[in-house]
């Protein structure tokens, strides 16, 4: 009997390159494992207290009395983010616990629309592993990048080289062109605290809006001070007018920051937050410090940071970009494992300051507290329509 041919690899995954060295996290789990070593959930979420079960196919589901909590890997606005350990699979996760008051229905949709995830894979993204809820919190288990998000890594002799800069943006674009091409999702909260980093020296991109439910869920509750936003999604009252253009810029302003160390629009600088804003949306933004990076890295976050939308590059173009290309072909000699290790030994030896940074409100962006006052860090999805009127005069 002539052999069967191979099953062709679902279209997402037919131009990725999937990790061959590395045993898949859920190696240990057989049953519940693909051949790709990914976990396999076909059909439809099905969504219940413990968790959520998915209904044909292989199935698995992830609930709270299955895991051991570890420590706490950051705080952001909506909740905690936790090292977990997942006792049936052993395997280590980052677990993030979202606060909403919803109705049961709310919760369902969101449930279910996270399950998109599972039939994504990147390496430019991290894995979703499951969600659960428990009254009034969404829990979402996610891979656990051991070297934590760029924010935390960028202090170390103030900001990255050119070379490993040139890596992460194309890290990061890749990772939104993926959600764009083959998720149809723009990402909407482009910043340096979602972009993590392994000691393997991989970055990949975290907290995108899957989630059109959970984002508008967010939106309702979430004012504040949104640094990392386009100057039209500042200006303008109306949120749909959101496109990938605006991710964009987000992208620029975060290469701009990971280059220099800094964020570009530090609130101690300004008199107000209406005066940081005013600024984001009028004047000419910063380049990368001309002593430590080349033309074409200079050019790449210009390119990123125009104030018309439309002039802004698509992702298509960025990969193309001469500062991606001029890295593109010695990437493996970059030694993204050893930034990172040098990132964290650095963390170590200065962990007293930066803990005195981030309980004072250091406000440069790096080491600050995304809950303190003066941190800079993007909060939201826009302003109240009453502020954005008063700074910018109502646009149709
Ligand atoms: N998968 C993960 N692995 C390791 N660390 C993580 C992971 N996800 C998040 N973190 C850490 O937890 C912190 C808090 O994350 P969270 O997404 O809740 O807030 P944020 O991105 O910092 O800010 P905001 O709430 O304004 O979006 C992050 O800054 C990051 O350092
Ligand atoms: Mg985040």
């Amino acid at each position: 009997m002539a052999a069967r041919p191979p099953r062709p690899k679902p279209a997402f995954t037919r131009n990725l390159k999937l990790e061959k060295d590395v045993p898949p996290p859920f190696a240990n789990f057989a049953k519940y494992v693909d051949p790709s070593g990914k976990l396999n959930f076909a059909g439809k979420a099905v969504l219940h207290a413990d968790g959520v079960d998915f209904s044909s196919g292989n199935s698995y589901k992830i609930n709270m009395a299955e895991l051991e909590l570890r420590e706490e890997l950051g705080k952001g606005q909506y909740g905690v983010v936790q090292k977990v350990f997942h006792k049936p699979t052993k395997v280590i996760m980052a677990m993030k616990e979202i606060r909403l008051e919803l109705d049961t229905g709310k919760l369902s949709q969101i449930l279910m629309e996270l399950d998109v995830l599972h039939k994504s894979h990147s390496p430019y993204i991290v894995e979703f592993y499951g969600a659960f809820f428990i009254e009034s919190c969404v829990y979402y288990c996610m891979e656990y990048m051991d070297a934590g998000s760029l924010d935390r890594l960028i202090p170390y002799k103030n900001g990255v080289p050119e070379d490993v800069l040139s890596r992460i943006a194309f890290s990061i674009v890749s990772g939104l062109r993926f959600l764009k091409d083959e998720l149809k999702i723009i990402h909407r909260d482009v910043k340096p605290t979602n972009v993590l980093a392994n000691s393997k020296g991989e970055i990949k991109l975290c907290d995108f809006g899957v989630s059109g439910q959970l984002i508008q869920s967010l939106a309702k509750t979430n004012i504040g001070c949104q640094s990392y936003m386009a100057p039209e999604r500042i200006a303008m009252s109306d949120n749909a007018a959101y496109s990938v253009a605006s991710d964009v810029w987000s992208l620029g302003i975060s290469c701009l920051e990971v280059g220099s160390g800094k964020y570009p629009y530090p609130a101690n600088r300004y008199d107000s937050i209406f005066a940081q804003l005013n600024a984001i949306v009028h004047e000419t933004p910063p380049d990368l410090p001309h002593d430590r990076f080349g033309p074409e890295a200079i050019d790449f976050v210009r390119q990123c940071l125009q104030k018309d939308a439309k002039a802004r590059p698509t992702y298509a173009e960025l990969i193309v970009h001469p500062f991606i290309l001029k890295y593109q072909d010695h990437a493996d000699e970059i030694d993204m494992a050893g930034w990172v290790q040098g990132a964290l030994e650095w963390r170590q030896a200065h962990a007293d300051e930066l803990h005195q940074l981030k309980n004072g409100g250091g406000g440069t962006g790096a080491g600050s507290s995304p809950s303190s006052p003066a941190s800079n860090h993007g909060k939201g999805f826009g302003l109240p329509n009453s502020l954005r009127d008063m700074m910018f005069g109502r646009r149709q």
